[in-house]
């Protein structure tokens, strides 16, 4: 067999193409994957492009990942970087192969084959939603829900990237789900830029017209099917019948990720979030008061260009009152091909900074009062990890990160466990049952 190294960065939609490409090369070329650069045969960098950074860094490990391969090994650039530069990357790198773009994964095995291939087309060919059941996890399946964006966030490059937003049939997200509870997973996890505005175009009339709450009801009927995840949900669709499902249905895990970006609703129109600060706090309340035992993340950008002082104190505010359990929060990046790139107001890179580590400063004082008030709390834990200091580790319905002492006899097992000690990224604890 071939050997293939493949790196993965940027988000769980990304994840999932690469386990797709995986299965396609498995069947088609007969690789096998390997975490040894030096000896593959086919290098694969499945990129993101949602901020600066890792866009630069991809030149120079391009320039890296060259000089260590094999002789006759092929470099392929795939994900949201490649459809965003195309043909630019071989302009720039001329050793590079081949460019697929993130809606182009499918065709991995035919860009394989045709040197300096650049497939980066955004249409609504329906064999891009055939995915592959190759999963790296036998005890979770992610499963697309829907690809591209139909949003206009004027900082967010993703839209362009993935293209607009199509969503999958519901009987091919079914069949999915069905045959990976079949194949021993007992969660499943949907993913979609925007989750619950499932249902918003599909590739054509012939397919049912159903919402994301009766994609979440008709899942739930699978048998052996415990617990059904997902993200993201946009918080502009979070309207009381999505909330009331998610609370009631018993199979959907009570984490629940609200990405907030700002806590200003002036920043927030200029972001065209389609949301206010109001609204946000409205939903948070009515999940809370259905669902008290929810855990909260979010997604955070400061500095955005105009965000003065008192706009940075909105956001401040909003973590006060909603107290998430996690937070990924960035300085904004202009990124090309975006409204917000054009704004001249941009804000002094030394208060950028300031604010991300005041933001992050409170988070951590947050997330060490939540931890605190765990223990002793009983969870039931779906293990799915083997640590190296035998301990075993998976998570609770709501999120948090449990480990216990034990063997790989505990993967893919439910247990109940009393919490123990405390860490700020993973609890320990004891089974009880
Ligand atoms: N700058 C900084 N962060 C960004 N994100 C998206 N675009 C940008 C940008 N231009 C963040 C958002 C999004 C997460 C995936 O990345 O918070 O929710
Ligand atoms: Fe995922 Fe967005 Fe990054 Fe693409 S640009 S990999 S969609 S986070």
């Amino acid at each position: 067999m071939k050997k293939l190294f493949i790196e993965t960065l940027g988000c769980a939609m990304n994840s999932r193409d690469s386990e797709h490409m995986i299965a396609e090369l498995r069947e088609k070329d007969d690789y096998e994957t390997t975490t040894k650069l030096e000896e593959a045969d086919l290098i694969l960098i499945n990129t993101c492009s949602v901020r600066e950074k890792p866009v630069s860094k991809l030149f120079s490990e391009l320039g890296v990942f060259n000089k260590k391969k094999k002789e006759d090994a092929k470099i392929g650039v795939c994900g949201c970087t490649a459809s965003h530069l195309g043909k630019e990357i071989i302009k720039r790198a001329p050793y590079v192969n081949f460019v697929l773009g993130a809606r182009n994964v499918s065709k991995i095995s035919e860009v394989l084959h045709k040197d300096k291939a650049v497939e980066i087309d955004i249409n609504y060919d329906e064999s891009e939603f055939a995915f592959k059941d190759f999963r790296s996890s036998p005890f979770k399946a992610y499963i697309n829900i829907s690809m591209g964006c139909d949003k206009s966030c004027t900082y967010c490059i993703v839209p362009k990237t993935r293209g607009e937003e199509v969503s999958i049939p519901l009987n091919l997200i079914v069949n999915e789900a069905q045959r990976s509870v079949d194949n021993g997973a007992k969660e499943i996890f949907l993913l979609g830029q925007n989750v619950n505005n499932y249902g918003r175009r599909f590739s054509n009339d012939d397919h049912k017209k159903v919402n994301f709450t009766y994609l979440l009801r008709e899942l739930s009927k699978i048998d052996n099917l415990e617990r059904i995840r997902f993200t993201s949900p946009h918080p502009f669709h979070m309207d009381d019948e999505f909330i009331e499902e998610f609370a009631n249905n018993p199979k959907i895990c009570k984490s629940m990720h609200m990405p907030l970006q700002s806590g200003s609703s002036k920043v927030l129109r200029d972001m065209k979030r389609g949301y206010s600060k109001e609204w946000f706090l409205n939903r948070v309340e009515k999940l809370k008061s259905m669902c008290p035992e929810v855990s909260i993340s979010t997604d955070i950008i400061v500095a955005f260009p105009g965000e003065s002082d008192e706009d940075f104190e909105e956001t401040l505010d909003v973590m006060r009152k909603v107290r998430f359990e996690q937070i990924f929060s960035f300085k904004y990046s202009p990124r090309p091909e975006t409204e917000a790139q054009h704004y001249t107001n941009v804000v002094d890179a030394d208060v950028a900074s300031q604010r991300l580590t005041t933001l992050q400063s409170l988070h951590t004082e947050i997330l060490d009062e939540i931890n605190a008030s765990q223990m002793g709390k009983i969870y039931k834990v779906y293990f799915e990890d083997l640590n190296q200091d035998m301990y075993v580790s998976g998570r609770t319905d709501n999120n948090f990160v449990v480990k216990v002492k034990g063997s790989d006899e505990l993967l893919g097992q439910f247990r109940d466990v009393k919490i123990t000690a405390i860490g700020r990224t993973i609890l320990t604890g004891e089974i009880v049952e």
